[in-house]
């Protein structure tokens, strides 16, 4: 089963995975960790180049993510998934419609079809979306990244592409409130992958 995570930054998606990753391996699933950009050999290097690059244009910032997706499909996620492994990635392809398209400002339709290329059209079973005001997710930060350091008008245009997203598809999305406690943000999120894979007859 293939979960993503997704949300502004700050909204605490690695601690999520992390504490959902050893529920899951408590309960003899196979579980994979894994996020984008840089999950692969090759994504550690596009991903150097994505967050501490100068300069990037919003066209050459779209490819080197679709480049690290294409790769992280192929090499990692498609392998884990034919496993039977519960895949949890740390963002996706909804990112790049979402700061790329709402943050950004390049074409949606155009994204999407990038998306599709770039995945070979693998698609999430399940997205979680981790809801949080941008103030309150910057200023949990410790160090800031390349994107990171955008105005607040660009998190506002991301918190919005996230909601306006989960509009359009939602029996896939998830949507949790990222400012609650972190053990009824877990509870909530452990809930629902439960219940995805109680509907897949536990695969
Ligand atoms: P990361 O440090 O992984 O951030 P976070 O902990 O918030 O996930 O940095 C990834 C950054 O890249 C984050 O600001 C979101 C952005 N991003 C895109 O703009 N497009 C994409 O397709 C992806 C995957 C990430």
């Amino acid at each position: 089963m293939f979960v993503t995570f997704e949300g502004p930054e700050g909204a605490g998606k690695s601690t999520l995975i992390a504490a959902l990753a050893v529920e899951f391996e408590q309960h003899g699933r196979r579980v994979v960790r894994t996020r984008e950009p840089g999950a692969t050999s090759f994504g550690t290097e596009v991903r150097r180049l994505l967050l501490e690059g100068d300069n990037l244009s919003a066209e050459t910032e779209l490819f080197l993510f679709l480049a690290d997706r294409a790769n992280h499909v192929q090499r990692t996620l498609l392998p884990a998934l034919r496993e039977g492994a519960v895949v949890l990635c740390d963002r996706y392809a909804d990112s790049t419609l979402v700061y790329q398209g709402y943050g950004r400002g390049l074409d949606l339709a155009f994204l999407r079809r990038a998306n599709e290329f770039a995945t070979g059209g693998l698609r999430p079973d399940l997205t979680l979306l981790l809801d949080l005001d941008p103030e309150a997710g910057l200023a949990r930060l410790d160090s800031k990244d390349r994107l990171d350091r955008e105005p607040i008008e660009f998190h506002r245009r991301i918190r919005a592409g996230f909601l306006a997203e989960t509009k359009l598809d939602p029996d896939r999305w998830i949507l949790i409130d990222a400012s609650a406690a972190p053990d009824r943000v877990l509870a909530q999120a452990k809930e629902a992958i439960l219940r995805q894979l109680s509907g897949e007859g536990g695969e």
